[in-house]
């Protein structure tokens, strides 16, 4: 087949050489010069995109032979080669030694046809004897007239064409072509313009006479390839920088792994709490046992278990040891905070105000459905100062959601483990325009606090809320499995937009 610059010359030579300097129809001068049609409208387009042609479309309709139809016209229809292999005489022949000769599929269309126009007819013992010694094969006729034709709308009248479109064996195309003129920088040369300025046209002077390419300002440059923040990433980024502005120091959460006493014990959940079955936490099977927690306070939060204290009667139960000392993967970065505030009480030159978050993992055995995995992220803030009250915990709050865009925030009183007072936090929703649950929050209890020595003016405040909620509403992803996990789509995650929230 002729290269797309051969065909281009191919037509500038055409318009060069006939009288009226066109070409009438691409199609019918595809057919005549042997060539491909679609190479020879890509060569077109190439000459027109440097106006050295002009075209204009034309549309024609035509009749196409299916493969099936080329078939018959080839060998002849079904009933006709069915009719052929029956041999002349009263004996005949099975349908079963037919099929064997040509075929199953065709002996059953051929066969019905035959018997339909008299071609054949049964003989003695179920046989098939030709009911006619002369037969004339018109389908094949009217295929062959047709391809000679060219496919000629008007070679078919309309009941043939009405027959043979039912068996398939004619479609109707729409043909687009063109007429073909000269265009404004018609040459019979095609000159290729230059892309590139070198130094030695420069040097030669060569530049002056050179015709070059026009820059194309439309032009895409070429991807660049390397990484994406993922979307949870982006909204953390923003998180924090709000977190941080407010004056709050990022808790080292890179671990998780922790001990049932760290994630538990020491924020007075109780052993027996339902949170601390297999059935909610996943549990390390190995090493099943955390290697030390500090003696001294692992009595004093004994103590506050067994018998209580600091106005508190406690959980009255036996405590036990074994039981804190459980690995597990961590089911909140309370985790960390529990021991972040630790060792604020018993740092050198004692307590000293601190604002504290974290963004982190987390890991609970849940079931999965379109808004919940087995692991998540978990934001949290805390403020530990002395004479907090729950005054300071709403403004603080309310600070940070507006910081992320949610300015209308509700406070539900709620229970938690190891927050009194406790209150779930809502935010109004302009897209669903609904009030919807977006954290939780409260003041840690005093039985968490006293056993860590802090001093008893000390309160602490926190909140906490996932990160993958205001992400899916961000991003406006509805499944939680779109946005983590191995159904994540990269190409999502490389367009997602950096987040902003509006203030
Ligand atoms: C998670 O909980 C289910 C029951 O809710 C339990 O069958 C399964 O063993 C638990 N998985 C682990 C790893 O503890
Ligand atoms: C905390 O409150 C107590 C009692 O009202 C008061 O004596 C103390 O000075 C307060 N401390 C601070 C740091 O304001």
């Amino acid at each position: 087949m002729a290269q797309s610059s051969d065909l281009a010359a191919v037509v500038l030579q055409a318009l060069s050489a006939s009288t009226d300097s066109c070409i009438e129809d691409t199609w019918e001068f595809a057919i005549s010069g042997g060539h491909d049609h679609a190479a020879l409208v890509g060569a077109l387009m190439s000459l027109q995109a440097d106006a050295m042609t002009a075209s204009e479309v034309r549309q024609a309709s035509f009749w196409e032979l299916t493969a099936e139809g080329k078939e018959v016209a080839a060998y002849g229809s079904p009933e006709y080669q069915v009719w052929k292999a029956v041999p002349a005489g009263d004996a005949g022949i099975s349908k079963a030694d037919l099929e064997a000769q040509l075929g199953a599929p065709l002996v059953k269309i051929g066969m019905g046809a035959c018997m339909k126009v008299g071609w054949l007819k049964k003989g003695p013992q179920g046989a098939l004897v030709k009911g006619s010694d002369d037969v004339r094969d018109t389908t094949q006729d009217k295929l062959r007239a047709l391809e000679a034709a060219g496919g000629a709308l008007e070679s078919l009248s309309a009941e043939d064409a009405k027959e043979l479109k039912r068996r398939k064996m004619v479609t109707q195309i729409m043909r687009k072509s063109f007429k073909v003129t000269r265009g404004a920088q018609y040459a019979l040369e095609r000159k290729k313009k230059t892309a590139d300025l070198t130094r030695e046209m420069l040097e030669s002077g060569e530049w002056k006479t050179t015709s070059f390419k026009e820059y194309n300002f439309n032009t895409l440059g070429a991807p660049t390839g390397g990484g994406y923040l993922h979307p949870l990433l982006k909204v953390r980024a923003e998180f924090r920088n709000v977190l941080m502005q407010m004056g709050f120091e990022e808790m080292p959460t890179n671990r998780w792994v922790e001990s049932s006493f760290w994630n538990f014990d020491a924020l007075f959940q109780p052993q027996s709490h339902p949170a601390r079955d297999a059935h909610d936490t996943f549990f390390v099977k190995d090493p099943a046992q955390a290697v030390s927690v500090p003696a001294d306070y692992l009595k004093v939060v004994q103590e506050m278990h067994e018998n209580g204290g600091s106005g508190s009667i406690g959980y009255r139960y036996k405590w036990k040891r074994e039981e804190a000392m459980k690995n597990l993967l961590r089911t909140h970065t309370t985790a960390i905070s529990s021991q972040m505030l630790y060792k604020l009480a018993n740092q050198e030159g004692g307590f000293q105000p601190k604002r504290y978050f974290s963004i982190d993992r987390v890991f609970r055995n849940e079931s999965m459905d379109a808004t919940h995995l087995c692991e998540f992220h978990q934001v949290e803030g805390l403020v530990a100062d002395r004479n907090l009250s729950l005054g300071d915990l709403i403004g603080t709050i309310k600070f940070f959601f507006e910081r992320i865009g949610i300015t209308q925030v509700r406070f539900k009183p709620a229970y938690n483990p190891y927050t009194e007072p406790s209150m779930e936090i809502f935010g109004y929703h302009p897209d669903l325009k609904r009030w919807t649950e977006i954290g939780n929050s409260g003041m840690f209890r005093p039985e968490m606090l006293r056993p860590m020595g802090l001093p008893e003016d000390v309160r602490v405040i926190a909140w906490g809320l996932s990160l993958e909620r205001p992400t899916m509403i961000k991003y406006r992803i509805s499944n939680i499995r779109e946005l983590f996990g191995h159904k994540a789509d990269l190409g999502r995650t490389k367009r997602a937009p950096i987040c902003r929230f509006d203030i």
